[in-house]
């Protein structure tokens, strides 16, 4: 890069300072545009394509008010010492009277900020200058401290503005224009990054200038929603700023909380100053921003698996650093366990990570450098997986079990609604489907229930989710005769007083704010929104599979006919009716969780409803055809969504059209990132739910952690690695870790005794799940019908796994792996792209040899021969369907072959399971 000052091409406006016009600026890697008066950034542009801008320099001109916040603004809180108040000072608090500044050779504009900060005390001087650095854009401010007494700086955040504005731009310019902003929350090792949302760059990364610009916090910006671009809406989530201090808010706003770090402030004394700052800096793809990073000579850190542990999960943390670890600490105390784990390449640290099994939640490993820098790494502490599947399932089927047959609503007997803060059903809400078993916010808890019968089924739930379909899906939730049977429900609770004259609607609801939202019963009894049919069809292919797992278990209906009335649900919902119109509104967008009608497809298929299979088949080949005509085939019923791509998806590669595949793959790197924190690791963005599923009492446009965005999406990214032609290559693993961090998320939702929350609320003042179990349900079947084990040979760190635990025989070219995953039921071995699946029981580990390239799999019953899951005794599964392919890997991949004999049957091969040994499955290269 360009080590040496490089000389700036300015072109300012005009140069005095007491007049206000826009500064144009050119730095060898942007172009952009200082705002008249303000001198906030109003434009920037990479060099490599200008025709992309960064900033939302269209809508400048709506937002140049007071208390619209841009890059370039400045937020204070100070006190004299020892005093308790906190006093603010803030750029954008007034845009009047702003002067521009000085350009000069050494910076683009250096301002003093005395107009900008009217209410600043007259012995604190604030400088701000933007620069640049090897090319770089770099923006910082100066404060000194003139006066006699010494000061305390509680609060310093650096507003950063892009263009996350949706706006009032159609989707192709949002995919086009728009970027998202991730922080990693990290200490001196944080940074930001602005992803284009097209998913192919140019990405902006941000970190500090210096170590005294640490990222200590992400503070969401309050602005005036009086534009006609709106703030804090579904268009526009609005904007944060980069705390370097956030002792003033733990003090105060963040009282209640447990911050990600430890709340700090600086002191300036008397004539003393410092200088905090940000750089700008392009990265051409997502997958360089780690190069980016240790170029602006920032410490990258990979995470194996990532940064959710699963208590029997060893993982593994990697950092690459030209200086050298000193210290390592953790928090709380002994709840992570790192060692040593070797050096690598030429600058590579690793270590092998254990939690402490009585361990659970949050957990922060500090690390320190030798040049005094101070990195935190943010963890999560799940129970090992199977435990987590079976608190759920025990979770869903008992505290959530709602019995009460005499509702007036037909809710009696289902797996309904929680509020984790009353620990009660929730049985009304003014948003109906809420409390009415449908919609993502009403079905969540029924489809969760239902997905782990899929793949752990137990008896006990098993029976209470057949009485649930007999009692409210096939009876009021779903139109079970005449011309509309297999019809869904909007909702089955609703809000008219006049048919329920004995029912009593809480007075803590509004029920007239919104009537649009507050359906009474021929509202909520519509049938058109297609989403809803995904839940119920969901919940019949997993009895279905439950029955045809577990022999015996179903006691109410055989598997079949959970399997057609899946089928029968999706096509009615994707039919038209006589006279061509569609019977459901958004049949042709991707559907929340439609990676499941992929199983259902198959398993037709595989028990012979050819007829059905293929009726099926030629319906989603219309869609996928729709889908391909179209510029951006992600709608939904958002303006701007990251919801479909998962459906679009699975049908552009179900029918080889890799130009949608990439296309939609390039989507979702737009918005989901890899970030060495768990919150932000894989987390897809989504900030408007907690309006339509969470607890009434935080009910707003948040940014989210984990909600169901996480799940779904790492369905195709994860696909699609396994499809790559080097699935051991840097650019692919970058995929992998995307995904399998945003598989691993919805891991978290769920809390130590099995409740399943729709999603964290990620503000400082807020920082926990929500109380609501509402849409949790989307995220788990993401999370179930995607865990697996991945074995790869990393270029610099050599074989390692994502979710299994490796080890190797004594002449090391056998390489072993036990599956941690939560399901243990599909593993990909990337040195010879294979991908191998059952359908019942557990693989218990695999091997691969480097030389042979021979992959044996053992498979027993699994679940303990002592299982305390009830229905899953030993012997009660007496074979697995096993499926395999080479998914990718190219021209080059070796190609293997089964060698063990099996019987085929119900599209794949069938393995005998027993509880004492394990079957073996070999594969040889051939
Ligand atoms: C702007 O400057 C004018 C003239 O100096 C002054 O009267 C006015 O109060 C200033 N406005 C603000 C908001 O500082
Ligand atoms: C909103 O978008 C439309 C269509 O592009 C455009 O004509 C209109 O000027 C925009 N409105 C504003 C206020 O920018
Ligand atoms: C938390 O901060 C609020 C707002 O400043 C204040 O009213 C309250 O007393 C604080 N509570 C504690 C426990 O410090
Ligand atoms: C800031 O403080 C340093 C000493 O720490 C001093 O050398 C420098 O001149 C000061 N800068 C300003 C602008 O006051
Ligand atoms: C590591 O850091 C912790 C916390 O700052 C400190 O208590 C401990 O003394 C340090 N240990 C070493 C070896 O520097
Ligand atoms: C059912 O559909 C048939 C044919 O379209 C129509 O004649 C009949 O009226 C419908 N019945 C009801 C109850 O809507
Ligand atoms: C629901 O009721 C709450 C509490 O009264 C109210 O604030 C909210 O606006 C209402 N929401 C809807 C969708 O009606």
């Amino acid at each position: 890069m360009y080590r040496s000052l490089r000389s700036l091409a300015i072109t300012v406006g005009i140069f005095a300072s007491t007049t206000r016009a826009q500064t144009n600026f050119s730095v060898a890697n942007f172009k952009g545009v200082l705002a008249a008066g303000s001198g906030v950034l109003e434009s920037l542009r990479p060099t490599s394509n200008l025709s992309f801008d960064y900033s939302p320099s269209d809508f400048y001109h709506y937002r140049d008010g007071a208390g619209q916040y841009h890059t370039g603004d400045l937020t204070l809180r100070y006190r004299a010492l020892g005093e308790s108040d906190w006093t603010d000072a803030d750029t954008a608090a007034i845009r009047q009277n702003g002067t521009d500044g000085q350009a000069s050779t050494t910076g683009l504009l250096t301002t003093d900020l005395i107009n900008q900060l009217p209410g600043l005390a007259k012995g604190i001087k604030v400088t701000r200058s933007w620069s640049q650095q090897d090319g770089d854009l770099t923006l910082s401010f100066t404060i000194d401290n003139t006066g006699a007494e010494s000061i305390e700086l509680g609060s310093v955040g650096i507003p950063i503005v892009f263009n996350n504005i949706f706006s009032n731009r159609t989707a192709v310019e949002v995919t086009q224009r728009c970027s998202l902003i991730d922080p990693y929350i990290g200490l001196g090792a944080g940074y930001v990054q602005v992803t284009a949302l097209s998913g192919t760059g140019p990405n902006l990364v941000i970190t500090p200038l210096n170590q005294d610009s640490k990222f200590e916090a992400w503070r969401f910006l309050p602005e005036p929603d009086d534009t006609f671009l709106g703030y804090q809406i579904q268009t526009y989530e609005g904007n944060y700023a980069w705390q370097v201090y956030s002792l003033a808010y733990a003090e105060n706003e963040w009282n209640t909380t447990e911050p990600w770090n430890p709340p700090s402030s600086t002191i300036l004394a008397s004539g003393g100053n410092i200088t905090l700052g940000l750089r700008f800096s392009v990265a051409d793809q997502v997958q360089d921003i780690d190069t980016v990073l240790s170029t602006a000579g920032l410490p990258v850190t990979v995470g194996v698996p990532g940064y959710v542990i699963p208590q029997d999960l060893p993982a593994r943390l990697f950092v690459n650093s030209s200086h050298a670890i000193n210290n390592i600490t953790v928090e709380p105390a002994g709840a992570l366990t790192l060692t040593s784990g070797g050096t690598y390449g030429e600058s590579w640290t690793g270590y092998d990570i254990s939690a402490s099994t009585s361990a659970f939640g949050r957990a922060r490993v500090t690390l320190t450098y030798a040049d005094d820098r101070i990195q935190t790494v943010h963890y999560w502490i799940a129970h090992s997986s199977p435990t987590v599947l079976s608190e759920l399932g025990d979770f869903l089927t008992n505290e959530q079990w709602y019995t009460n047959t005499s509702d007036p609503f037909g809710r009696g007997n289902s797996v309904i609604t929680y509020d984790r803060s009353t620990n009660d059903y929730v049985l009304q809400d003014n948003r109906t489907w809420i409390a009415g078993v449908s919609d993502e916010g009403g079905a969540g808890s029924f489809l969760a229930a239902g997905m782990k019968q899929a793949v752990a089924p137990a008896a006990s739930e098993v029976a209470k989710l057949e009485t649930m379909v007999r009692d409210v899906v096939w009876r009021t939730l779903q139109i079970s005769e005449g011309n509309d049977t297999y019809a869904v429900r909007r909702s089955i609770f609703y809000y008219q007083p006049d048919l329920v004259p004995d029912y009593i609607y809480s007075p803590e609801f509004n029920w007239t704010a919104v009537p649009g939202e507050t359906w009474n019963k021929s509202e909520a009894y519509m049938t058109w929104r297609t989403y809803d049919y995904v839940h119920v069809s969901a919940l019949y292919w997993s009895l279905y599979r439950a029955g045809r797992t577990v022999p015996g278990i179903l006691t109410q209906r055989n598997a079949i006919w959970y399997l057609l009335q899946a089928y029968h649900t999706v096509h009615y919902a994707l039919s038209n009716a006589t006279d061509g119109t569609p019977l459901t509104d958004y049949a042709n967008v991707g559907l929340m969780g439609e990676w499941v009608w992929g199983e259902l497809l198959s398993d037709l298929y595989a028990e012979n409803y050819t007829m059905e299979a293929a009726e099926m088949e030629q319906t989603m080949r219309g869609r996928q055809q729709i889908w391909a005509s179209e510029a951006d085939p992600y709608g939904s019923e958002m303006a701007w969504d990251s919801t479909g791509e998962e459906g679009v998806y699975f049908w552009s590669a179900y029918f080889n059209d890799t130009a949608t595949t990439r296309k939609t793959v390039n989507a979702i790197r737009g918005y989901m990132p890899t970030v060495p924190h768990w919150g932000w690791n894989g987390n897809a963005r989504r900030y408007w739910d907690f309006l339509y599923a969470g607890s009434i009492q935080l009910a707003r446009i948040e940014r989210q952690i984990h909600h169901y965005g996480s799940g779904l999406n790492a369905l195709p990214i994860l696909a699609d690695y396994r499809a790559s032609a080097d699935p051991q290559g840097l650019d692919a693993l970058y995929q992998l870790r995307v995904g399998y961090g945003g598989n691993s998320g919805p891991l978290t939702n769920i809390d130590a005794e099995g409740f399943g929350s729709m999603a964290f609320h990620s503000y400082p003042d807020t920082m926990h799940w929500d109380a609501y179990s509402g849409d949790y349900g989307p995220n788990f079947l993401g999370h179930v019908l995607g865990a697996a084990t991945y074995l790869v040979n990393h270029p610099i760190f050599g074989y390692v796994s994502f979710g299994g635990k490796v080890s190797s025989t004594n002449n090391s070219t056998l390489i072993i792996v036990e599956p941690r995953d939560s399901v243990r039921q599909r593993i990909f071995v990337a040195p010879t792209s294979l991908y191998v699946t059952i359908d019942a029981g557990t693989i218990e580990n695999f091997s691969y040899d480097i030389v042979s390239k021979e992959v044996m799999v053992n498979i027993s019953s699994g679940r303990s021969a002592n299982s305390t899951m009830d229905g899953y005794e030993a012997g009660s599964t007496l074979r697995a369907v096993m499926k395999w392919e080479q998914t990718g890997g190219g021209e080059h991949v070796t190609k293997m072959g089964l060698q063990t004999a099996l019987e085929s049957g119900l599209g794949g091969y069938l393995v005998g399971l027993s509880t004492t040994e394990a079957s073996c499955v070999l594969f040889t290269a051939c």
